[in-house]
């Protein structure tokens, strides 16, 4: 992959890579679509990076449907599916990681405590690999993106990220490699994540720029239509996560909530 891309490098190909962890649904199509318009050559790799999951999550059961990944990702436009193997990319001895220390500490990094030094030591070995010019991510993901940015200036590296919305349901559900483990009944009451959210960005609208009045209703409006426990609803400024204690938009209210075991995260950015 290196020396591939090294070549395309000298004969001044545009190089763009979509990293994905595989079970591609229509949220990594719409960012495979939008990579092969930006691209001379489009890289999607695919790793189910072992060190970005906690001892009690859902590495083993996380779907593995490789197969259909390739079909899907060379009829998007991919030039290279990149999937290399668990111990090529960690081999024994293997001891370095990429902290992003303050942005990780809040929010999804509460709960996951080491999931995104997972991440941004994978994206980082990535991003050596291919040498893409530009990386496509998902705002479903939003800290996430937030955190690869900080890593790309602190560490001076040479991509432009690029961020894709969020590819939805028609009920309004974010797609997610994750919503197959939701049984009938607790699907057909999910919507209500992303209409708490929606519902929210229509009280700002309307003046409202109080963060725990409006996450107590967002709360509310959960409970009575699902069984989702919500673990936290945050109003927070898009590019730092500093908390907003009033709401002065840009703003991003963030949001996960558990059902059966399975967290599920969502959000919404109000410009
Ligand atoms: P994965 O969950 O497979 O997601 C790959 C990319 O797809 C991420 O950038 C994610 O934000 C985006 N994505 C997921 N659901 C989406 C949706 N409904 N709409 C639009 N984009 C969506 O995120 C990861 O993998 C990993 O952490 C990775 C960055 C690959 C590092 O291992």
């Amino acid at each position: 992959m290196q020396a591939r891309a090294q070549k395309w490098r000298r004969e001044g190909k545009k190089v763009v890579l979509v990293p994905t962890m595989g079970a591609l649904h229509n949220g990594h199509l719409s960012l495979i679509k939008r990579g092969s318009k930006l691209a001379d050559k489009l890289v999607v790799s695919i790793f189910v990076n072992p060190s970005q999951f906690g001892p009690r999550e859902d590495f083993s059961r996380y779907a593995r449907t490789f197969a259909a990944d390739k079909q899907k990702c060379l009829v998007g436009g991919a030039d290279v599916v990149f999937c290399p193997e668990r111990e090529a990319v960690f081999p024994p001895g293997f001891d370095t990681w990429v902290d992003v220390t303050l942005l990780t500490s809040s929010l999804e990094g509460e709960a996951r405590p080491a999931h995104f030094r997972g991440v941004a030591t994978i994206v980082l070995k990535l991003f050596n690999l291919v040498a893409p010019d530009i990386a496509i991510f998902g705002q479903k993901d939003f800290q996430q993106s937030v955190i690869i940015r900080r890593m790309v200036d602190d560490l001076n590296l040479s991509v432009r990220i690029v961020l894709g919305p969020t590819v939805r349901e028609p009920d309004g559900l974010a797609l997610s490699s994750r919503n197959v483990y939701l049984t009938p009944e607790k699907r057909r009451t999910a919507g209500v994540l992303n209409r708490s959210l929606t519902w929210a960005k229509q009280q700002i609208a309307d003046g409202k720029d109080r963060p725990a009045g409006l996450a107590s209703q967002m709360r509310r409006i959960i409970q009575q239509e699902s069984d989702f426990q919500v673990e936290y609803i945050e109003f927070a400024d898009p590019q730092t996560l500093k908390k907003q204690k009033v709401i002065s938009p840009p703003t991003v209210i963030l949001l996960a909530a558990r059902v059966d075991g399975t967290r599920f995260i969502d959000n919404i950015i109000i410009k």
